[in-house]
Order: structure tokens, then C-alpha cells, then sequence
């Protein structure tokens, strides 16, 4: 068979720009997927809860997390996107405030703690010792929003006990202590997120951040760390295509103005309803990664996006809550008034006594009810 030398060498061309193109494209997917690896995600914030309680009211018996395809989430997915570590949120609904957001919050806390157990693939850790040792994906506890503690600092620390290790200050709900209280200090926790801040990315647009106190530069100033959010609309900035570029965009932004030291992840999977193209669900996160390193990010500036940076500040507060420890707690209380719960029992203290005498009454409610018995009767004699 005689063969045409000019098509052999078009051919061969053909071959070899194809390897060259190989090799100048595919490395950046296998390199982010070899640096995840190596450096596991931690993710600060994942909603799956809530869609647990949506959908199933919690009740995990009803399910398999390992393959559940009505969420961004499962376990399969978290381990194809090399999530180490994941901050599972416990929000409840800003309407639960002054109701029942103590008891529903408690909920969710069961149901997180439920799953950690239930699946050898999850593990409940609460230290950075905990997220570093494990050779699972590691869960830990954030609590969304202040309204959840029901302006209890008592209730606060039993969060703690129970393993939580952040809580957002304020979600879209203002809370009476928040303003008032603003200088409380509350060393056992991480509460890095306040009240959504505009961070503007180009003249004409701005995004909010989670980002603690109102100062874009703060993060960089007390080496803290700005944990983007993956939520579509945030990150739109008017733009009708949302991608993995456009995240990056954000990346690099953040970058300029903090460094990336002071960046990580919280993607609020399971939180919102739209996520941009390339980043649908929690397997995704290395398209995230190769982006950046397309763009010339450094893997050392990546494993600390990852995971590093974060670790940093969770060190540095587990060194604070460290360093309290003889601190007395904080037995303040927000007066009754400004709390708004008509609910709350008005438990009032019966004056001090010298005598042994029983006091009368010790709360609001019995008062009332002596006052109503009172006007029964008197009505009682009226009529007869
Ligand atoms: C989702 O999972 C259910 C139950 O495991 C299965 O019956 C269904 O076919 C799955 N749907 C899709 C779109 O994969
Ligand atoms: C923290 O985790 C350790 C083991 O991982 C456990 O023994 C301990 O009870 C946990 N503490 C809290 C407050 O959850
Ligand atoms: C905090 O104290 C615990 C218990 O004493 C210790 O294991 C841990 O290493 C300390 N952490 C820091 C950051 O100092």
C-alpha cells in the first residue's frame, strides 16, 4: 500500500499538537485535583441540614446521604470534590425569632450530630487538632444568625458544649443584642460573619461579603478571613452568565484587596437556589481550583484557600477561648423589654427574706392568675 508521505506528516502534526495541547490544558485539572488531595477542602458553610428538615423533617431514616440526588449534597459528591472538612449549618428561620429558634436550632444540631454518627464516612470533630487528624470528612457545627441563641448568652455556651463552633452574628434578621452589644465578648467563639457588608468589585458593583464589621480591609489587618459564597446572585454583579470564571473573578478581587492569606471557602450548598455554571453541586469544587491555577494562583496561595488559612483562625481563637479560660462568664441579660417574647415566663426573684417564710409568688404568670381569679369572683358577686 503506497502512502501518501505530505498526509503521513499532516497527520503526525495533527498527533503531536494534540499531545502539546494535552499537555498545556489537562495539567491544570489533574494538578487541582492532585493538590486536593494533598489539601482537602474545608468548607465553612453547607445547608444540607435545613433541606433535611424541608424535605424530610429530619428524619435520616428515610434516606441514603450517600447517593441523595434531591440536594447539592452527598456523600458521594463530597468526596469526589475532596471536601475534608465541612461546616454544617444549623440555621433556622429568622420567623423562629422570639418563638421557638432555641428548640428548632437544638433540632438541627441532632440531626447533624445524627448523620456525623451514622455514616462511617463522616466523623463529628470539634478542634483544628480534630480537622487535621481526620481521615474522613470531618463535620463541625455553625450556627446562622444570632436570633438563635434568643438573646441568651448562657444559651450560647451550652451551643458550645454541644460542639458548635461558630456562630454568624446576624442572619437577615437584626437581633435585640447585636447593636447594644456589639463590644460582648465572647471568646469561645468563631463569629466571623456579620450582618451582609458591600465589598464594591468595579465602580458600578457591588457584592455583599461575609465578612466581619464593616471593614473590607479587616481580614487582612487582623489576619482573619473572608469565606466566599458560591450563591449566583451575589456574585452576578448584573452579568446574566454566572461561571466558574466569574468566581474566579471574585477570587482575584478579594485577593488584591486582602491577599489571598486571608481567603477561603463557605460555597452555601443546600442554602440557595442557583449556583453557577461549572459549580452545581459540591463535587465541583476542583473546577474552582483548576480556574485559579489557570490564572496563575500559586498552589501554596491554593492549599491555604483550602485549608491553611483557615486553620490559622481557627487556631488563633481556640488560643483566645485558651487564654479566657480563668475569665469569669458573662452573666449579663437582656432586659425582658427588649427581647419582645411575649412567651418568656417573667421569672421574677422573691425578695430577699430574713425569715423562713415561703415567698408568695415566683413568677408573673401566678400573679396574673390570682388577679383573674379576683375579677371572676368580684363578677361572681356582682351577679348575684
Ligand atoms: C434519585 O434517587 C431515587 C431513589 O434513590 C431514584 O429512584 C431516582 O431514580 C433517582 N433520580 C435520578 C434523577 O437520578
Ligand atoms: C469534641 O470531640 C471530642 C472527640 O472528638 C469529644 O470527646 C468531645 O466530647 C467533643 N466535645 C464537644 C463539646 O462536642
Ligand atoms: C488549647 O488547650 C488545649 C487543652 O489544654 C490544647 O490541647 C490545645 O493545644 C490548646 N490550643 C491552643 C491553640 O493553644
Amino acid at each position: 500500500m503506497k502512502r501518501d508521505p505530505m498526509k503521513l506528516f499532516l497527520w503526525l502534526l495533527l498527533l503531536i499538537s494534540d499531545v502539546l495541547a494535552f499537555r498545556t490544558e489537562k495539567p491544570f485539572g489533574g494538578r487541582a485535583v492532585e493538590l486536593m488531595k494533598q489539601a482537602p477542602l474545608i468548607d465553612g458553610h453547607n445547608d444540607l441540614p435545613l433541606r433535611l428538615r424541608i424535605l424530610y423533617q429530619n428524619r435520616l431514616s428515610k434516606i441514603n446521604l450517600k447517593i441523595l440526588n434531591t440536594t447539592r449534597t452527598n456523600i458521594q459528591k463530597l468526596q469526589s470534590g475532596h471536601v475534608g472538612a465541612q461546616f454544617w449549618s444549623v440555621y433556622v428561620l429568622c420567623s423562629a425569632q422570639n418563638k421557638d429558634a432555641v428548640r428548632l436550632t437544638l433540632e438541627q444540631i441532632d440531626v447533624v450530630k445524627r448523620m456525623c454518627q451514622i455514616y462511617p464516612e463522616l466523623e463529628l470533630v470539634n478542634t483544628s487538632q480534630g480537622i487535621a487528624d481526620s481521615k474522613k470528612i470531618a463535620c463541625l457545627i455553625g450556627i446562622e444568625g444570632g436570633h438563635s441563641i434568643d438573646s441568651s448568652l448562657a444559651t450560647l455556651r451550652m451551643y458550645y458544649d454541644l460542639g458548635v463552633r461558630y456562630m454568624s452574628l446576624t442572619h437577615t434578621c437584626n437581633t435585640p443584642w447585636w447593636v447594644g452589644w456589639g463590644s460582648v465578648h465572647t471568646p469561645p467563639y468563631h463569629t466571623p460573619i456579620a450582618s451582609p457588608t458591600c465589598w464594591p468589585t468595579t465602580p458600578s458593583c457591588t457584592y455583599p461579603v461575609k465578612e466581619g464589621f464593616g471593614s473590607q480591609t479587616l481580614p487582612a489587618k487582623n489576619n482573619g478571613i473572608v469565606m466566599v459564597t458560591f450563591y449566583t446572585k451575589v456574585l452576578a454583579c448584573g452579568r446574566e452568565v454566572v461561571n466558574v470564571a466569574t468566581v474566579a473573578d471574585h477570587f482575584d478581587h478579594i485577593k488584591k484587596i486582602v491577599g489571598s492569606k486571608s481567603i477561603g471557602i463557605g460555597g452555601d450548598y443546600d442554602g440557595v437556589d442557583q449556583f453557577p455554571e461549572g459549580l452545581e453541586d459540591v463535587s465541583k469544587y476542583p473546577e474552582l481550583i483548576e480556574e485559579l491555577l489557570r490564572r496563575g494562583w500559586t498552589e501554596r496561595e491554593l492549599t491555604g484557600v483550602l485549608r491553611e488559612n483557615f486553620l490559622r483562625v481557627f487556631k488563633e481563637v481556640e488560643k483566645v477561648r485558651n487564654d479566657s479560660r480563668s475569665m469569669n462568664e458573662n452573666e449579663n441579660e437582656i432586659s425582658q423589654s427588649e427581647v419582645q417574647n411575649s412567651c418568656r415566663l417573667d421569672l421574677r426573684n422573691p425578695p430577699l427574706r430574713t425569715s423562713d417564710a415561703l415567698p408568695i409568688s415566683f413568677g408573673s404568670a401566678s400573679v396574673v392568675q390570682t388577679w383573674g381569679l379576683m375579677f371572676i369572683s368580684v363578677i361572681y358577686i356582682i351577679l348575684h
